[in-house]
């Protein structure tokens, strides 16, 4: 241990207390330490003070993710000082503080492990902690479960002047080892890195051990009739059937802006236990406290008054009247506090929705984000419990929750988030996917930003391909046979459930069998239409669904082939079922066109690299027609075609993208070859 140097110390801690998500937040909190080392410049000592840096979680944190300042400037800052009202322009001088190239952004919290006379500080929100910071009697509860050894402080926004308040409290309690701050979280100390993190621990365990022993029976109150959870089955299926309504709702603003919201649904008993009691209504209208929350969740949920046995047409119904006085209720917040200098409103509508029996939809401009705000919706019913059970849960008040939503360095932060990518906030579903022009159209859809469902036959082999372009947070692989219907059903109830909807469809599976009439069986037929002509009108017929419920436009995009329009031998039942696909594409354009959903398709010929439909004997049959190698088949094809150019997965998956990307906006109804230029495919 003693041959850590003072930034890898305070990593190793901060990665310890970080991970266990019952001593913070994700994202939450911040550490330092502070030490000496030689300044280049003058060959001196320099006490220096390393902070985790703005954004970054510690359970996560490296060298590269702290700030370094040198302590006599920062503590110089005092003396400039200009007082509370121009606080947040203490920020920008904390630049002018960092040594050498001063590693990540100093954030708002700087101050307080600045100015704060100990060696190691760290500032965490416990769940434990927030309780007894948002109870009606923090401060006598403090006392009470901590002796003198924690000191409250009054709740007061992050920034310069808590730095100085925090400071002068450990100056005057040379006894304490931390403090509670009041609506927020806790900060403790030490001398050592050791002292520091135990302080911490202690604080976080010693309040969660007082809740244990001294909370009332039911902090959330009786056990409300009808609101008890759903059977699993019955509540993922409800969910399931709220889902594109409910991400609708969360995505109106954004809808206009052009964009849509990711979703994530949890139904954990943490939250199914909260709706089940009587006093969730009175206690989701209080809203959240600690301040990372309100950005994530808004400063409060859209909670569904009805109970677990509301029928889904009930239950829509409700949440858009709900909705509309969701949307006036924050305008009305936004408007009794916003200041002339007041960023503009970022959207009315709610980020978590709670349904009572089925669990908690939460959204965010991708599923990383969504599902934190998830994870924050529980710390805040972990924090209501606590507060609830020794006490009144008493937040901070909504001018405050306001000033930090609506802060100008946060709205100075969203401003320099990088643009999203062109599908970013897109769902998409692409079946046949594990391999060939499905697997790069899935790459593809993914790398320009959307999230990813793989469907295929085999579920481990859709897993493998979602595995390879990205984590669950961007990919997921689901089992589907597109012949059957319960089994579509269920891969889109799954995507609907992963990421809170659907908006690009891909009917990419197929298979291939080339057989002259004579040799075609009944079932022959069969196989190639139940799976490409059925398969696919079950995909979009369960997709549009949800897509409708969404009001959010969308695109079906189906892969037909050169095949449905150009007619050769030996090829009856497969092209024969790839025309239907291709008539398919002009009657859904022609129909689904009034909810704002386009229906394109590709026509792909002679894709043999990748392509498993080629590998399983069709390339093999094909070279032989054509007297050539199997491996130079590819090439082949190419010297038919008028560019002379191979045509490879990657290039379907190019034209899928741009029929549903941000340029192609006005096209519906159109198939378009992807062959290298085949004369006899030529549309007219
Ligand atoms: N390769 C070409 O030259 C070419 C040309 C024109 C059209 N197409 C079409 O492109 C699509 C993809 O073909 P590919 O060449 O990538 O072939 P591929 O065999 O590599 O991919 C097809 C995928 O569909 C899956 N699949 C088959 N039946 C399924 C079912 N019932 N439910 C779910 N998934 C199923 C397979 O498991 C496979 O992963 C097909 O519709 C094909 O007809 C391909
Ligand atoms: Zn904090």
């Amino acid at each position: 241990m003693t041959d850590l140097t003072v930034p890898q110390q305070l990593i190793a801690r901060s990665n310890r207390l970080g991970s266990d998500p019952k001593n913070t937040n994700y994202a939450g909190g911040n550490t330092s330490a502070k030490g000496t080392e030689t300044d280049p410049v003058t060959g001196q000592p320099v006490e220096l003070v390393w902070v985790k840096g703005s954004g970054g979680d510690l359970g996560t944190l490296q060298e590269s993710g702290l700030a370094v300042l040198r302590l006599d400037r920062m503590r110089a800052l005092v003396d400039v000082y200009p007082g509370i009202d121009r606080e947040d322009e203490m920020v920008a001088a904390f630049d002018y503080c960092l040594h050498g190239k001063g590693g990540a952004a100093p954030s708002i919290d700087t101050a307080m492990h600045g100015l704060v006379d100990a060696a190691h500080v760290d500032h965490l929100h416990p769940d434990s902690g927030i309780a007894i910071a948002t109870a009606a009697d923090g401060p006598s509860l403090t006392q009470q479960v901590f002796g003198d050894k924690v000191v409250w402080v009054p709740w007061r926004r992050p920034g310069f002047q808590l730095g100085l308040d925090i400071a002068e409290i450990k100056e005057k309690n040379p006894q304490a080892v931390g403090c509670i701050l009041g609506g927020h979280g806790i900060t403790a100390w030490g001398d050592t890195s050791e002292e520091a993190e135990t302080n911490s621990l202690w604080i976080i365990d010693t309040a969660a051990a007082y809740i244990a022993e001294h909370s009332s029976a039911e902090p959330f109150g009786a056990p409300l009739e009808g609101y008890g959870a759903l059977p699993e089955s019955e509540r993922r299926a409800k969910a399931a059937a709220l889902a594109g309504t409910i991400r609708g709702i969360a995505s109106r603003d954004a809808a206009a802006a052009g964009r849509s919201m990711v979703g994530h649904f949890t139904d954990s008993d943490v939250v199914l236990d909260f709706l089940a009691a009587a006093e969730h209504p009175r206690l989701a209208a209080l809203g959240t406290s600690c301040p990372d929350h309100f950005l994530r969740t808004k400063v409060k949920p859209l909670v569904l008054d009805l109970p677990a046995s509301a029928s889904v047409e009930e239950s829509i119904a409700r949440l858009k009247e709900l909705h509309e006085e969701y949307r006036a209720d924050y305008q009305g917040y936004y408007d009794r506090n916003a200041t002339p200098d007041s960023p503009a409103i970022r959207g009315a509508d709610p980020l978590i929705v709670l349904v009572p029996g089925v669990g908690m939809f939460s959204y965010g401009k991708d599923k990383q984000t969504a599902r934190v705000a998830g994870e924050f919706y529980v710390n805040a019913i972990n924090v209501m419990r606590g507060a609830e059970g020794l006490s009144t849960y008493a937040p901070i008040d909504e001018a405050e929750k306001f000033r930090i939503e609506y802060w100008a360095l946060e709205e100075a932060k969203l401003q320099r988030m990088p643009k999203p990518k062109p599908l970013a906030g897109r769902i998409a579903l692409v079946t046949g996917a594990a391999g060939g022009i499905g697997k790069a159209t899935a790459q593809k859809l993914a790398g320009e930003g959307a999230v990813v469902v793989v469907a295929d036959l085999d579920l481990a082999k859709a897993q493998a391909a979602a595995a390879e372009i990205g984590g669950a947070d961007v990919a997921i692989g689901v089992a589907a046979d597109v012949s059957d219907e319960a089994a579509v059903q269920a891969a889109v109830d799954a995507t609907v459930l992963a990421f809170g909807g659907v908006d690009l469809v891909v009917n990419n599976a197929g298979l291939s069998l080339s057989k002259a009439l004579l040799d075609t069986t009944g079932e022959d037929f069969d196989l190639q239409h139940r799976v490409m002509a059925k398969g696919s009108f079950l995909v979009a017929k369960a997709t549009a669904k949800v897509m409708i419920d969404q009001e959010l436009g969308g695109d079906i995009i189906y892969i037909s082939s050169k095949n449905s329009v150009v007619a050769g031998p030996n090829n009856i039942a497969y092209s024969a079922t790839k025309a239907n696909q291709a008539h398919q594409v002009r009657l859904l354009a022609a129909e689904l066109g009034a909810h704002g959903i386009k229906v394109n398709g590709v026509n792909p010929d002679g894709v043999v690299q990748g392509s498993g439909i080629f590998a399983s004997g069709w390339g093999a049959n094909r070279a032989a027609v054509y007297g050539v190698e199997e491996k130079d088949l590819g090439k082949f094809y190419a010297q038919r075609t008028i560019l002379k150019k191979e045509v490879l997965p990657e290039h379907i998956a190019n034209a899928v993208f741009v029929l549903c990307g941000p340029e192609m906006t006005h096209t519906t109804g159109l198939h378009v070859p992807v062959d290298a230029g085949v004369a006899a495919a030529f549309l007219r």
